[in-house]
């Protein structure tokens, strides 16, 4: 294909916005009928995250909150506060998420737990005939996810819907379009990053709030001492929960390089970094490579969590991808064309997406339609197995070999040992459960 001339992309452009129809009329395409009978939803997880998708799914319409569950009394009352002002019902509140399971006429659930309490719940859910909504990462660890997986094919009528919502960005849509159509021939990498100075809290173990159940929130994972670093919001840098940048935000960017490629399950991993500028701080590494091989061609992330921003601000959090005849850099919002050839014009798209809402009303007109929604749990695995590989990696310093099919990391004992974290206490891990 030769290069596009303008005229030529804008076509491209409107086409992909064509193609991109269906998903866009989704939320529009509730009738008022079904939009009338309102989906009974629980929240499991009520803090930042929980509420945006809470006010995401009231975007989307037709639902009702009756029920919230959080490990904090105080996430708890003040969700329940805000889903009474805008609903005008107040949902009934709980401790423990087996109750709220348990609760007559619930029929879908949205897990907005921190990573080391989703596993557990989304299964126990699907198991109650639940329709779940789960968060990203799937699970903490690659056996959870497999477990995950059983129980989603053992319930094929429940819908399940994984939290990548940027799949639904018309940015990511497009490119994926543009690659698809030959424009940058041969596609030889792809390099995700998402530069961001982490915001650090107080690492000093002190008491947790008076409010929130810290052993609960700890949960099937290790106990570790409360510090402000590691408790709501900032636990995404802490191993025994969200396992760091790449695990906790760079997953989004692996997962979109991956739809766009078409790619399924790294054949080899490798990983460099460490804790270089705020060892004592944090627990993952604040300075990070990894090099994922797939079968179509190699995606690469970096990043840094200490210092500025990236040379050209623009680009601190996106893809490119390199292609023998040209490369495309995307974010959620902006695509740019960039051809080969020295001064070449570049091309830059900026199409505005609600991803979110897109994504959570794809997931309950699933529901309402009896059909499944487009992040499954299968699909979540591999993208969620293909960053835990890369923190594997990095801890037992070798490039790893992975065997999709088995689920297995070939030749390395030490390395298969961390696709599955003991549980703590009387809680089970799904995987042992299963055999
Ligand atoms: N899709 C996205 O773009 C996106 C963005 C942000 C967060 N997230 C995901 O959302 C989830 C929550 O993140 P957050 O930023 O809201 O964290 P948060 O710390 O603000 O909230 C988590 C809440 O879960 C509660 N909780 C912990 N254990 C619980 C349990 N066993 N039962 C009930 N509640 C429990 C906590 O008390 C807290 O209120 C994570 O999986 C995160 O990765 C996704």
């Amino acid at each position: 294909m030769n290069p596009l001339n303008r005229r030529q992309f804008l076509g491209t452009v409107a086409a992909g916005a064509a193609a991109l129809s269906p998903l866009r009329s989704l939320a529009a395409e509730t009738s008022p009928a079904s939009a009338a009978r309102k989906i009974k939803i629980g929240l499991i997880g009520v803090g930042w995250y929980g509420m945006v998708n809470a006010r995401a799914a009231y975007k989307a319409g037709g639902v009702e909150v009756v029920a919230v569950c959080d490990v904090d009394r105080a996430h708890l009352e003040k969700s329940a506060e805000e889903i009474a002002t805008t609903q005008g019902t107040r949902p009934q509140t709980f401790k423990l998420y087996e109750e709220l399971l348990a609760m007559p006429g619930l029929e879908a659930v949205i897990i907005s737990t921190p990573t080391q309490w989703h596993a557990l719940p989304f299964i126990a859910a699907l198991k109650r005939g639940l329709h779940v909504y789960c968060e990203k990462p799937l699970s903490y660890d690659v056996r959870e996810g497999q477990a995950m997986v059983a129980a989603a094919e053992e319930n094929p009528r429940q819908v399940v819907q994984v939290g990548f919502q940027r799949r639904q960005s018309e940015a990511f849509r497009a490119v994926k379009t543009f690659i698809a159509e030959g424009n940058l021939g041969r596609v030889v990498q792809a390099e995700a990053q998402i530069n961001f100075t982490a915001g650090l809290k107080n690492p000093a173990p002190e008491p947790p709030p008076e409010s929130l159940d810290w052993d609960m929130w700890c949960g099937p994972g290790a106990l570790i001492p409360y510090s402000q670093q590691v408790g709501h919001l900032s636990w995404r840098l802490e191993e025994t929960s969200g396992q760091g940048h790449l695990y906790d935000w760079g997953i989004h960017l692996i997962d979109a390089s991956r739809v766009i490629l078409g790619q399924g399950a790294p054949r080899t991993v490798a990983a460099t970094g460490g804790l270089y500028q705020l060892g004592g701080r944090i627990t993952t590494p604040d300075t990070m490579t990894a090099h994922f091989e797939f079968e179509r061609c190699p995606i690469s992330w970096r990043h840094r969590l200490w210092g500025s921003e990236e040379y050209s601000p623009d680009i601190n959090n996106g893809i490119t991808f390199f292609g023998e005849k040209g490369s495309v850099w995307v974010s959620d919002n902006k695509w740019v064309y960039i051809p080969k050839g020295k001064g070449a014009e570049r091309q830059v798209t900026e199409v505005k997406t609600d991803a979110g809402t897109l994504h959570m009303a794809e997931f309950l007109n699933a529901i309402r339609e009896g059909k499944q929604a487009s992040c499954t749990t299968a699909d979540a695995h591999l993208t969620t197995t293909t960053v835990k590989l890369g923190m594997i990696a990095l801890k037992v310093g070798s490039k790893l070999t992975w065997d999709a099919k088995k689920q297995e990391v070939l030749g390395n004992a030490e390395a298969s040992r961390h696709l599955l974290r003991p549980y703590r206490g009387l809680w089970k891990h799904p995987y042992l459960a299963m055999s």
